[in-house]
């Protein structure tokens, strides 16, 4: 099969991690005799510094031409403590979601057994967990209208939603839950807002269509709490994308490996697969960040974009081989174990599968 992957690097610790996903694909490729065309596109401050721009037309071109995207990291420190700066890395995230029509994001939380010490939280509460939340990325408060009044000193955001919006992350969300357990959250903030009434009342309404699926509602502040307390009673959360976006970095930290976690964000257009983990500026050029998370996108994206599962599967085998090896790098080798470069973990892993 011929593979057309868009490539963004973007910035911090994104180029090195990608690199290591490129050696995973570039070998699984070989060994299942498909034809890999990598095409490679700039973003976030990488693209501002070259043209000004955090997400330039000719990526979006690069995008829109590839089967899948392929995604590192966004964001850089010396934006960060600059409010006056007009341009930002993030904005190109932003638009890249909107203009790909990536409205879907997905980010699973699985537990490891030989990491699940790494947790903040103990063994008892989290062994089992392993949940997906499906966190709406093209609408709400990050892309409604907007401003200030009253001379600047009143600041007002709208979260908006459609009915179609919701649907077609709802109609994902029961489908996954059918491959699962079948058992959906959605999370809301009904005892307050509007559009959260809309977002019960249009799952509600669905909810015939999938008679084997059991659907649950939830405020999100409960959900904030029960999330840490007993994260293994989750499945499948659905959300709107502010909510969506606390809850995922909260699920985020409860497996103790945050640098392995991967995720997808399905589009109208096409789809990218990206680790949850950020730029990490302060580990960038040192060889030293985790490559698993992205090597762990490359697998859904095997699994979800091309829909060649034993590839995933082979992806999943080798990360779990190199865990129970100790080829890993230095957050989780412990104080006892070799911690080993990126670079190395991807050399590994490459010439294993
Ligand atoms: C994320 C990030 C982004 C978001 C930022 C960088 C704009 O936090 O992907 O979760 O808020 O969506
Ligand atoms: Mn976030």
């Amino acid at each position: 099969m011929k593979l057309n992957i868009a490539l963004l690097a973007g910035d911090g610790i994104g180029p090195e991690v990608i690199a290591q996903a490129v050696k995973v694909v570039d070998a699984v490729a070989v060994k299942f005799g498909h034809e890999v065309s990598w095409t490679e596109g700039l973003t976030g401050a990488a693209a501002i510094d070259a043209v000004g721009e955090p997400y330039p037309d000719s990526t979006h071109e690069i995008c829109l031409a590839a089967d899948a995207v392929l995604f590192g990291a966004i964001g850089h420190p010396k934006y960060d403590n600059d409010p006056k700066a007009t341009v930002r890395p993030e904005q190109g995230l932003l638009k890249m979601r909107k203009k790909l029509g990536l409205f879907a994001n997905v980010r699973p939380t699985f537990t490891f057994p030989s990491l699940i010490d790494n947790s903040p939280l103990k063994r008892e509460r989290i062994e089992g967990t392993d949940l997906i939340i499906l966190r709406e990325l093209t609408g709400g408060i990050y892309f409604g209208e907007r401003g200030r009044k009253d001379d600047g000193n009143t600041a007002f955001d709208t979260c908006t939603y459609t009915r179609e919006e919701i649907q077609r992350l709802a109609k994902l969300g029961f489908e996954l839950a059918l491959t699962r357990s079948k058992k959906l959250c959605c999370v809301d903030k009904a005892n307050v807002l509007e559009s959260s009434r809309l977002w019960r009342e249009t799952v509600q309404n669905m909810e015939k269509d999938y008679p084997e699926v059991q659907v649950s509602y939830e405020f999100v502040d409960a959900v904030a709490m029960r999330l840490v307390q007993w994260p293994s009673s989750y499945d499948v959360i659905i959300t709107e994308n502010l909510f969506g976006d606390i809850l995922t970095d909260e699920a985020s930290v409860i497996s103790g490996s945050m640098g392995l976690m991967p995720s997808a964000s399905k589009g109208v257009h096409t789809s990218l697969y990206e680790p949850i983990h950020g730029s990490y500026p302060q580990a960038a050029g040192k060889d030293i960040a985790n490559p698993l998370a992205t090597v762990l996108s490359a697998a859904m994206m095997f699994e979800d974009a091309f829909g060649l599962k034993a590839e995933a599967e082979v992806i999943r085998e080798v990360v779990n081989k190199s865990l129970a090896e100790g080829i890993v790098t230095e957050d989780l080798s412990g104080k006892e174990g070799k911690a080993y470069k990126t670079s190395e973990v991807g050399d590994w892993l490459a010439k294993n599968i």
